[in-house]
C-alpha cells in the first residue's frame, strides 16, 4: 500500500501485452519521484511536556527521534529527497532554510530545536504556508515534489493562518501530539482546525494523525505512515494498520469490532481506542469538507461516513454509507483501471478534455439528488432555494464566459447533453415536418442535425423533420456556401444549423446569416466542439449573428458532462460584448497553436488534411493517399496508447471503414503539452501509421475483421514496434499531470 515513486512504467496498463503478473498493488505512476520535504515543529512549551507519566522522555525528545527516523528511512529509498527544517512559534521561521540530503545537516537541525519556556498563545501558520507555496515552485521545476510535515503539540491554541490559496501546490501531512481532553483545553477543535488548515492546502491526500497516549512507538509508527509518497497513497481511511500493532482489543462498541470497514470511524476509532486512557476524539473527517468532497474520482474518502447507531451500538435503525470501493469493488476497480488508461494514454479525441477536481467534486454531489422541474423561482417541487440560487449562477457564468448581454441575451442551461439541446431547439421553434439544413455527417456534420442516409432517417432529427443537408466543396475542404445557398432557395428550410463534429475550419458567419434571412429562416450555431474557443475569444464569434447558440459543456469548454442553449432575448441583430472578462475559461490560444504545429507536422510527413489545414482543435488527416483508412490506423494506435477517432472524410463510400483520422488537441493541451509535444505527436501517429501499412500488408483477407483478428492474435508480428510506440506515449504523457485524479 505505502510505496514509493518508482518509475513510471510500473504500472501495468489494461492493455498491456506484457505476460508478468500484474503487482499486488498497482498505484498510479507518479510523476515526481524526488520529495523535498520540509518540517516544521511546534516549539511552544507543550513540546516540553512528558510523552508519558513517569517518562523522562518529552514530546520534542520524540519528535526528533522520529524525524531522524523518516529521514534515515527516506534517504534509504532514495538518496535524492531533500530536507528541511522550520519552527513553529507564534509564528513559523527557518530552522535549516537549505534543502539537502545529507544526514549530518538533517542531525544538526534536528539538534538545534529547542523548545520554549512559556507558551506562545498564538500559531499563526501562514508563513508556513507562504514559505511552502514559494519554496515548492522552485522543486516543481526541478521536477520534484514538494511536501510539508507539521508536527503540532498545543492542546487549547489553535493554528490560525490567512492563506488565500487559489492553487494547491504541496502536500500537507500533519502529526497532533496533545493532552487527554479535560474542562481545561479543547485538542478536538485543534484537530478540526488543523484538518481544515490540511484541506486548504494540500494538493495530494494529506494524512493527519494524532495521537493523546504518550506513546512514542505510536509517533513512530505514524511517522512511518507519512513515509508514502503522495502521489501513490490510499486515502488516509483505507490505511491498513499492521495486526501486530494492534495488540490490545478494542472496547466493544468500537467500530473495528463490527468489521465496519471502509469508514474513517474505522480507522480513528479502531487506532483511537486501543489504548483505555486515549481520548475519544471524533476525529472522522466526515463532518469535514475533507471528506464531503468524497469521491473514486478524487481520490478522496466518501462523503459523510454514516455507519449506522445500531452497529454503533445505538438503537436507531439508520443507514450504511461506504465508500465505492467497499460497496462495490468490482466498479471501483473499473473505474481505477479507467483511471490508469486515460493517464497513460494520449487522448487525441476532439471532443473530449480532463476536467478539474472542482468539476467532479460539483458533479459527484448531494445536488445529484434532487428535482427541480421548472425554472428558478418556478418550480414543481419544494426545497429548491438552493438549487435555484445553483442555477442562477450558473446562467450568469454562461453568459458571462461567451461575453453576453444579459438584456439581450438568455440561456437555458439544463440540458443533459447537446443531442437533446438540439433537439429542444427543434421542438421550441419548428412544427413537425418543418424542414431543416445542416452539414452532412459524412462530411463533419453532427447526428443531430439531420442525418438520413439514402436507405433511413438515421437520427430523431430526420424522422421528426424533413432534412437536407449541405456539403463541403470536395475540392477545397470548405463548406460549400454557394451550394448552400442554391438549395436553400429551393428547398426553403426552417432552421439552417451551422456546427460541426469534425469540421477543422470557423464558419462564414455573416453569409450563413445572409442565407438564412434570404430564406426566412432561423439560424443555429451548434458550437459544442468549439465553445472553448468562442469562450476564449480565439474562434469567430457565433452570436453575432445566429439567432440561438448550442453547446454542450465537457468538450473545449472543460466542464461537467451537459448542454446549453443560448437564445437571443429581442430580434436585434449583432450582439453588445461584455468588456474583457477572464478568459481563463479554457486555454483556447494553446490548443488552436498546438493544433496548427501538429497540422504543420502531419503535412511535413506527408499527409493530406481536409481542407489543408486547421483553424481550430482538431485535424481531420485523410489517410487514402497513404493506402490506408481510419479504422485500422485507430486500432493500431489504440494499442500504442493513442486514443483519437476514425472519422469520414469527403469522398467516402464507408462509415464503418472511413477513409481519415479526426485528431484533437484540447484534452492534452489541459494535461499542459505545448508546441514541441505535438511535433512528436505527431510523429507517433505517423510511426503508427507505418505500422498499420505494414499489418496490413501481413493479413490475408481484405476485410477489416481480418486486419482486427490479426492484429490481436499471436501471430501479430510487430507487437515489437507497437510497443516501442508505446512506450514513447507514456513516457511523454506521464510527465504530465491529470487533472482531477
Ligand atoms: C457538434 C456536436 N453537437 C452535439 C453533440 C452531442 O453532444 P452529446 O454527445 O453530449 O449529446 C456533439 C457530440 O460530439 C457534437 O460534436
Amino acid at each position: 500500500m505505502l510505496m514509493e515513486g518508482g518509475p513510471a512504467t510500473a504500472a501495468i496498463p489494461p492493455h498491456s501485452t506484457a505476460t508478468v503478473a500484474p503487482p499486488r498493488y498497482s498505484l498510479p505512476p507518479c510523476r515526481f519521484y524526488s520529495e523535498d520535504v520540509l518540517f516544521c515543529v511546534d516549539v511552544d512549551v507543550e513540546s516540553k511536556a512528558e510523552m508519558a507519566k513517569g517518562r523522562a522522555i518529552t514530546r520534542l525528545d520524540a519528535i526528533k527521534q522520529a524525524l531522524l527516523l523518516f529521514v534515515h528511512t527516506k534517504l534509504s529509498m532514495n538518496p535524492d529527497h531533500r530536507f528541511a527544517f522550520s519552527i513553529l512559534a507564534q509564528s513559523v521561521s527557518w530552522l535549516r532554510k537549505e534543502f539537502s540530503s545529507e544526514v549530518d545537516s538533517a542531525l544538526s537541525a534536528v539538534r538545534a530545536i529547542t523548545a520554549a519556556d512559556s507558551s506562545y498563545g498564538l500559531a499563526d501558520i501562514t508563513q508556513l504556508f507562504r514559505i511552502a507555496a514559494h519554496e515548492a515552485k522552485k522543486s516543481r521545476a526541478q521536477g520534484r515534489l514538494f511536501r510539508v510535515i507539521l508536527i503540532y503539540c498545543r492542546s487549547s491554541a489553535c493554528p490560525q493562518h490567512q492563506w488565500p490559496v487559489s492553487q494547491k501546490l504541496f502536500t500537507m501531512d500533519v502529526i497532533y501530539l496533545h493532552d487527554k481532553p479535560s474542562s481545561e483545553n479543547c485538542p478536538q477543535k485543534v484537530y478540526d482546525a488543523l484538518v481544515d488548515a490540511l484541506e486548504h492546502v494540500s494538493e495530494y491526500e494529506g494524512y493527519i494523525f494524532e495521537s493523546g497516549q504518550g506513546l512514542t512507538r505510536v509517533l513512530f509508527r505514524q511517522m512511518c505512515m507519512l513515509l508514502s509518497h503522495p502521489q501513490q497513497r490510499c486515502v488516509q481511511d483505507d490505511l491498513d494498520f499492521p495486526k501486530s500493532l494492534v495488540r490490545k482489543s478494542p472496547p466493544q462498541t468500537d467500530a473495528a469490532t463490527l468489521g465496519i470497514k471502509g469508514s474513517s470511524l474505522y480507522l480513528k476509532h479502531h487506532v483511537a481506542n486501543r489504548y483505555p486512557d486515549n481520548t475519544r476524539f471524533n476525529n472522522r473527517r466526515s463532518c469535514k469538507a475533507f471528506s464531503i468532497q468524497g469521491s473514486l474520482v478524487t481520490g478522496r474518502p466518501s462523503s459523510s461516513v454514516s455507519v449506522s447507531d445500531a452497529e454503533m451500538g445505538g438503537s436507531i435503525d439508520t443507514i450504511k454509507d461506504y465508500s465505492l470501493k467497499v460497496a462495490d469493488p468490482e466498479l471501483h476497480a473499473l473505474i481505477e483501471k479507467e483511471k490508469q488508461r486515460q493517464f497513460n494514454c494520449l487522448e487525441l479525441i476532439a471532443s473530449e478534455n480532463f476536467t478539474s477536481r472542482a468539476v467532479m467534486e460539483a458533479s459527484g454531489s448531494c445536488l445529484t439528488n434532487k428535482y427541480s422541474e421548472g425554472l428558478p423561482g418556478k418550480r414543481y417541487y419544494g426545497g429548491n432555494e438552493y438549487i435555484d440560487q445553483v442555477e442562477t449562477l450558473c446562467q450568469q457564468r454562461a453568459l458571462e464566459a461567451f461575453h453576453l448581454d444579459k438584456h439581450k441575451w438568455g440561456v437555458n442551461v439544463q440540458p443533459l447533453s447537446g443531442s437533446p439541446a438540439n433537439f429542444e431547439v427543434y421542438t421550441a421553434l419548428l412544427s413537425p415536418h418543418d424542414r431543416i439544413m445542416g452539414l452532412d455527417l459524412p462530411h463533419g456534420g453532427h447526428l443531430s442535425h439531420g442525418f438520413m442516409t439514402p436507405k433511413r432517417r438515421v437520427s430523431g432529427t430526420s424522422i421528426f423533420f424533413e432534412s437536407m443537408p449541405y456539403r463541403l466543396d470536395e475540392s477545397t475542404g470548405f463548406v460549400d456556401y454557394d451550394m448552400l445557398e442554391k438549395t436553400a432557395l429551393l428547398f426553403r428550410p426552417k432552421l439552417i444549423i451551422a456546427g460541426a463534429s469534425a469540421y477543422p475550419r470557423d464558419f462564414d458567419y455573416p453569409r450563413m446569416r445572409k442565407i438564412a434571412d434570404a430564406v426566412g429562416a432561423f439560424l443555429m450555431m451548434d458550437m459544442a466542439h468549439i465553445s472553448g474557443l468562442v469562450a476564449a475569444e480565439v474562434a469567430a464569434d457565433p452570436f453575432e449573428y445566429c439567432d440561438v447558440v448550442t453547446t454542450t459543456t465537457h468538450k473545449s469548454l472543460r466542464g461537467p458532462r451537459g448542454g446549453m442553449i443560448f437564445y437571443k432575448k429581442d430580434p436585434v441583430l449583432g450582439v453588445d460584448l461584455e468588456s474583457a472578462i477572464s478568459n481563463a475559461v479554457f486555454p483556447g490560444l494553446q490548443v488552436i497553436s498546438n493544433c496548427k504545429t501538429l497540422a504543420t507536422g502531419l503535412v511535413e510527413l506527408g499527409y493530406k488534411l481536409v481542407s489543408g489545414g486547421t483553424d481550430n482543435h482538431l485535424v481531420l488527416v485523410d489517410l487514402r493517399p497513404q493506402g490506408i483508412d481510419g479504422a485500422r490506423v485507430e486500432k493500431i494506435l489504440d494499442i500504442s496508447s493513442i486514443t483519437l477517432n476514425k472519422n469520414s472524410v469527403p469522398g467516402d463510400k464507408s462509415a464503418l471503414v472511413p477513409g481519415g483520422i479526426r485528431i484533437g488537441t484540447p484534452a492534452m493541451t489541459t494535461r499542459g503539452l505545448k508546441e514541441k509535444d505535438f511535433e512528436a505527436v505527431a510523429d507517433f501517429i505517423h510511426e503508427g501509421v507505418q505500422i498499420a501499412l505494414k499489418a496490413k500488408a501481413c493479413v490475408k483477407g481484405t476485410k477489416l475483421k481480418d486486419f482486427m483478428d490479426y492484429v490481436e492474435s499471436p501471430d501479430f508480428s510487430l507487437k515489437e514496434s507497437v510497443s516501442e510506440v508505446k512506450k514513447k506515449v507514456e513516457a511523454l504523457t506521464n510527465q504530465f499531470p491529470m487533472p482531477g485524479v
